[in-house]
C-alpha cells in the first residue's frame, strides 16, 4: 500500500491462518466487532489480506466508484466457474453493455408482469404444500423462490422434474460456495468429496441452463416476453446481429438463477421465522393478510395494502441481509477517504455489518419491524442490502414485490407451526445468510390447529 493513514489489522490473527478461523467459525459476531477498530480494518484470510470497509459513507463512496473498485476477489473469481462473464460478476468495462440490455426486463412497469407469474406459479405451489405436512421451509421456500426466478427467465411452461434437478444441483453449490472460495487454490484440487461434489453439481448447473436456452431458442420465443425471449431479441447497435452469444445467454440464465434465488427465499425464510418468535408481530401479519387477502393468493394489486407484511420483510433483509460479505478488486492506486490502497489489493463490504451499526439502526439486534412504518424519517429499505453504484441489484425491485407476494401467500394459506427443536444454525458460512433447517408443520388456515407462535428456540447463526 502506498502512503495515506495506515489502515489498521484486527486484533487476533494467527500465524499461518490469520483471522480465517475466528471468520469460519462465527462469522456474524466476527464482522459485528471490527468496526471498533476503525472505519477500515484489514484481516487476513490465510496470507490474503483483506481490507473491510466498515464505515457506510466510505461504502458507498467505493461502490459508486466501480471501474476503480472492481468485481474481484475470491468469490467473483468462483462465481465466474458457475455464472461465466454475466451481470454480476463481469468486469467493469464490460457492465454497462450488459446492464443496459437487461435493464429493461427489470424496470419498474415490468413489475405487474412479473408479479402477474409470481401469483399464477404461488397459486399453484403454496396451497399444494401439503395439510399436515411437516416441511423445512428454507428448502421450500427456496423451491418457490427458484420457481419464481426460472418463470421469469424462461416463461412459465417448464417441467417439475427439471426443477427439481437444478433445485438439487444448486443446493450443493450453494452449500459450498464460500467454503471453497476461501480454499486455497492449490488445496481446491484435492479431490475431497465435497469439492467433487460442489464441482460437479456447478457443472450440471451450467449444462442444465445451456440445454434449457437452446430447447428455448429452437422453440422460439412465440411472442412471449420474458428475460430470455428480451435478450435473444436484443441486438447489437447500429446491427441486426444479436448482442449477446448462446454463451452470454447462459451465462446470464445462470446468473439470475444465482442472483435471484436464494437471496429472496433466505429473507421470506428469516421473515417466517422471526415473526413466529414475536407473537405481536405474527398477530399483526395475520391480521393484515387474513383482512387484505381473506385466504386467497395475493396479486399485484395487493400489494400496496400489505404495509406491515413488507415491514417485516424490511426487517428480516436487516437482521439478515441475504448478501452479507462481498468483495472487490482494487483496479489503480487509489484513496477511499483517508487510506491509500495500492492497485491489487482485495476490498470487502458487509451489509451485515452495515445493517447492524448502532449509529444507523437503534438497538440494531432488536427485531422490530415498526422501523419500517411508512413516514418514518430514514431509508425506504435497510441500507445497503441491495449494494449501490452501477452494481445495485438489478432485482431489487422484483425481490421486494416477491418477498411480500411470497409471505402473504404462504400466510394466507397456511399456519405455520414451527417446531420447538426444528431450528438448526446454518452451517455458515454460505453464500447467503438463510437460516438453515428451518422444520415447521403447515395446517390450513380455518382447519383449527393454531400456529405455536413464540414458541420455537432458535439456534442463531453468528
Ligand atoms: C432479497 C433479495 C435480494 C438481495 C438481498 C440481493 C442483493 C444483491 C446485492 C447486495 C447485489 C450487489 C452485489 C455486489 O455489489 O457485489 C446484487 C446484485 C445483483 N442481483 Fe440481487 N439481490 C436480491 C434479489 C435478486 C433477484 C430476485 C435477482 C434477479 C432475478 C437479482 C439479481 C442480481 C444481479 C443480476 C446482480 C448484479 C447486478 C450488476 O452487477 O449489475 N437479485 N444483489
Amino acid at each position: 500500500m502506498h502512503s495515506g493513514t495506515t489502515v489498521a489489522r484486527a486484533p487476533g490473527a494467527l500465524p499461518g491462518v490469520g483471522h480465517l478461523a475466528a471468520f469460519l467459525r462465527a462469522p456474524l459476531a466476527f464482522l459485528r466487532g471490527l468496526p471498533a477498530h476503525g472505519p477500515l480494518v484489514e484481516i487476513l484470510f490465510g496470507r490474503q489480506r483483506v481490507v473491510v470497509v466498515c464505515d457506510p459513507g466510505l461504502t458507498r463512496r467505493m461502490l459508486v466508484q466501480d471501474r476503480i473498485f472492481d468485481k474481484g476477489g475470491p468469490l467473483y473469481e468462483r462465481l465466474r466457474e458457475a455464472g461465466g462473464q454475466g451481470l454480476a460478476s463481469c468486469p467493469a468495462h464490460e457492465h454497462r453493455r450488459q446492464r443496459r440490455l437487461i435493464q429493461p426486463a427489470f424496470q419498474q412497469s415490468r413489475l405487474p408482469g412479473h408479479a402477474r407469474v409470481m401469483s399464477e406459479r404461488m397459486d399453484a405451489l403454496v396451497p399444494a404444500l401439503g395439510n399436515g405436512r411437516t416441511v423445512d421451509l428454507t428448502v421450500e421456500t427456496r423451491k418457490i423462490a427458484a420457481d419464481m426466478v426460472i418463470s421469469a427467465i424462461f416463461g412459465t411452461g417448464l417441467d417439475q422434474a427439471v426443477h427439481q434437478r437444478l433445485a438439487e444441483d444448486f443446493h450443493t453449490l450453494l452449500a459450498g460456495f464460500t467454503r471453497y472460495s476461501l480454499t486455497p487454490a492449490p488445496l481446491r484440487k484435492v479431490p475431497l468429496p465435497a469439492y467433487v461434489r460442489y464441482q460437479e453439481a456447478t457443472r450440471r448447473v451450467r449444462r442444465k441452463m445451456a440445454d434449457l436456452t437452446t430447447e428455448y431458442r429452437a422453440r422460439g420465443t412465440g411472442g412471449e416476453r420474458n428475460l430470455l425471449s428480451m435478450l435473444i431479441e436484443a441486438r447489437a447497435p447500429e446491427s441486426d446481429q444479436p448482442a449477446l452469444s448462446d454463451d452470454e445467454l447462459v451465462d446470464q440464465a445462470v446468473t439470475m438463477y444465482s442472483a435471484g434465488t436464494e437471496t429472496t427465499a433466505s429473507a421470506v425464510c428469516w421473515a417466517l421465522v422471526l415473526a413466529a418468535r414475536h407473537p405481536d408481530v405474527q398477530r399483526r401479519l395475520r391480521d393484515e393478510i387474513g383482512t387484505v387477502l381473506g385466504g386467497r393468493t395475493p396479486g399485484w394489486e395487493d400489494v400496496p395494502r400489505l404495509v406491515y407484511t413488507r415491514q417485516v420483510f424490511n426487517e428480516a433483509l436487516r437482521m439478515y441481509p441475504p448478501g452479507w460479505f462481498l468483495t472487490r478488486t482494487v483496479e489503480a492506486d487509489t484513496t477511499l477517504g483517508p487510506y491509500a490502497l495500492s492497485k491489487g489489493a482485495t476490498v470487502a463490504f458487509s451489509p451485515y455489518l452495515t445493517s447492524h451499526l448502532p449509529t444507523l439502526y437503534r438497538n440494531p439486534e432488536v427485531f422490530d419491524p415498526d422501523r419500517w412504518t411508512p413516514g418514518e424519517r430514514g431509508p425506504e429499505i435497510p441500507t445497503g442490502v441491495f449494494g449501490g453504484g452501477a452494481r445495485k441489484c438489478i432485482g431489487d425491485g422484483f425481490a421486494l414485490v416477491e418477498g411480500v407476494l411470497l409471505i402473504s401467500a404462504l400466510l394466507s394459506h397456511w399456519d405455520i407451526e414451527l417446531h420447538p427443536d426444528g431450528l438448526a444454525a446454518p452451517r455458515l458460512p454460505q453464500l447467503t445468510l438463510n437460516p438453515g433447517r428451518v422444520r415447521a408443520t403447515l395446517r390450513a388456515r380455518g382447519s383449527g390447529a393454531t400456529a405455536a407462535a413464540g414458541t420455537a428456540r432458535t439456534a442463531r447463526p453468528s
